[in-house]
């Protein structure tokens, strides 16, 4: 593969300029052949992120994608940032090794914040709790392990070779969290912890919720065995290889799922941008010599609630897929095409064409068309070059439909000293979640391409219609194209 479109670039990064899912863990698997060390810096196992080649599908959740590259040499990072479940990590490797792959070259942070089971527990109690106003969390733990990392009780990984130390971090950390959990229906609580990733009830204790000496034993021992040989300090080994080795960052979730930039409340607990990300690998931005944001085209999706303004079949859409799976859909709807007039139908057929569900959850992803007015946004933080995934999955769609600006449709909003009235035309607003669920769409049409395109080995092999759509997002947005992705698989990437 030729590499020579990165220059002499020493640090890349690939972050997501949606709201996750865009095929990062795709993008990091075809440049990692040109990086020493690759590195994750932010989320934990909500990540899902989908690797394909030679006929198999792998997809890490905690592991950089760049495992499958070990023997080769490649250092997998798990940086700083990053809400690390060794339990999860363990499982990780189990499938890693049992598929052929080697994890000589896996480093893990000893600052990593530790998921513990106390984290995954509260997080599916408060999704329950919350009914329909959830966030619609992975459950994995995410949010409350970074609550405890702000609140200044976390345990970090190196910790677990401390036995004492861990034993007194956690009961101080469990004080509080045990009255809560308390409060909730014991049958629930148990239930819960009876899920293999909170330890199959062996940590269920009916008076005190939690059984601490199990977890400190099982966490300080077999876990602590099992990970000793991945862990040190990976700043060091960051700030050593900086400008000498080539170092590629793996962006988590996205732009619009960032804790600071994202549709807040309807985000992760992390700061997803370029900034996070090189932050949480123990680097600045400043240190990043290039950075690229993958996009989904011509459509996008999320994952879990909030606001979508350009999602096909509207509110219709975010309750049918709050009650679907993969399997009901594909029996129900396996005859819808991608040009069905009903939106709803039409986003269904997107959903099935694109394989769109959860690679950590199996959830329907929701579908919409492309959202300019966000894009504006995340180039903001993130820059302007960018890459596109996912086009082959329009290529039988007749038409095409970008959102460029928005029309405000609600009330009347106070911004302060600012009062947006019903009408108003933006080209791009902060995703701040009240706001964007009163905005509407203004698209602009296009001609679909009608052709196959998951062969292309250039961009001219690509239809003159797909780079017209291509060149009228660049020239509303002022993103750069730099690479095309038309099918799963690493060979089919086209660079521009
Ligand atoms: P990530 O979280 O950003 O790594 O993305 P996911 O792995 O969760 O979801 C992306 C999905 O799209 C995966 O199933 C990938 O195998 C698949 N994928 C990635 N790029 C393309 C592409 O260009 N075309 C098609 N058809 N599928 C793709
Ligand atoms: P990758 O790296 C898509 C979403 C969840 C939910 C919200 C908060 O595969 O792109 P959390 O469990 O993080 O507290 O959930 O964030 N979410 C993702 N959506 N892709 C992801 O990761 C996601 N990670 C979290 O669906 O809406
Ligand atoms: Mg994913």
């Amino acid at each position: 593969m030729n590499y020579s479109f990165l220059g002499d670039a020493k640090t890349v990064a690939v972050v997501c300029n949606q709201w996750g899912d865009t095929g990062k863990g795709k993008i990091i698997d075809f440049l990692t052949p040109w990086a020493d060390i690759v590195a994750r810096g932010t989320g934990g196992a909500n990540a899902g992120h989908t690797v394909c080649y030679g006929g198999k599908v792998f997809v890490s959740h905690l592991l950089p994608s760049s495992i499958f590259h070990d023997r080769d040499g490649k250092m997998s990072i798990i940086g700083s940032g990053v809400a690390f479940d060794p339990r999860q990590c363990i499982d990780e490797l189990r499938i890693v090794h049992s598929g052929g792959c080697t994890s000589d070259h896996l480093r893990i942070s000893r600052h990593s914040k530790l998921v513990l089971p106390q984290h995954i527990l509260l997080d599916q109690l408060s999704g329950v709790q919350s009914g329909s106003d959830a966030i619609g969390t992975t459950g994995r733990g995410i949010g409350p392990a970074y609550a405890d990392y702000y609140n200044r009780c976390s345990l970090f990984v190196g910790d677990l070779f401390h036995r004492d130390t861990f034993a007194k971090k956690l009961r101080l950390n469990l004080e509080e969290k045990i009255v809560r959990l308390r409060t909730y229906d014991r049958l629930l609580v148990k239930q819960i912890c009876s899920q293999p990733r909170v330890g199959g009830e062996a940590y269920f204790h009916p008076e005190s919720i939690l059984d601490q000496e199990t977890i400190v034993e099982e966490y300080t021992g077999s876990f602590a065995n099992q990970l000793r040989d991945y862990v040190t300090d990976t700043r060091e080994i960051m700030h050593s290889a900086l400008g000498k080795k080539r170092i590629l960052l793996e962006g988590a979730q996205g732009y619009l799922l960032s804790i600071d930039y994202g549709s807040y409340p309807y985000v992760t607990s992390s700061d997803c941008s370029i900034e996070g990300l090189a932050k949480g690998v123990g680097l600045s931005a400043r240190n990043v010599d290039r950075t690229f944001g993958v996009v989904k085209a011509f459509y996008m999706t999320r994952v879990g609630k909030g606001a979508f303004p350009t999602e096909f079949g509207g509110s219709a859409s975010d309750e049918h897929c709050a009650r679907m799976n993969r399997e009901k859909e594909t029996e129900q709807y396996g005859g819808v095409t991608v040009n069905d007039p009903d939106p709803l139908r039409q986003g269904i057929a997107i959903r099935l064409q694109g394989d769109e569900y959860g690679a950590t959850t199996g959830r329907p992803r929701r579908v919409g068309w492309l959202d300019l007015p966000l894009l504006r946004q995340s180039l903001r933080v993130n820059g302007n070059d960018i890459i596109l995934t996912k086009l082959d999955v329009l290529d039988e769609c007749d038409e095409i439909q970008i959102c460029t600006a928005y029309r405000y449709a609600g009330e009347q909003f106070f911004f302060g000293r600012d009062t947006i009235k019903s009408g108003e035309i933006f080209q791009t607003v902060f995703p701040e979640n009240s706001f964007l669920k009163s905005c509407e769409p203004i698209y602009q049409s296009f001609p679909g391409w009608l052709c196959p395109t998951n062969n292309a080995q250039t961009y001219g092999d690509l239809p003159s219609n797909m780079r017209a759509i291509i060149e009228f997002i660049e020239r509303e947005t002022g993103a750069v194209v730099r690479m095309v992705s038309v099918g799963p698989d690493r060979e089919q990437t086209v660079i521009r």
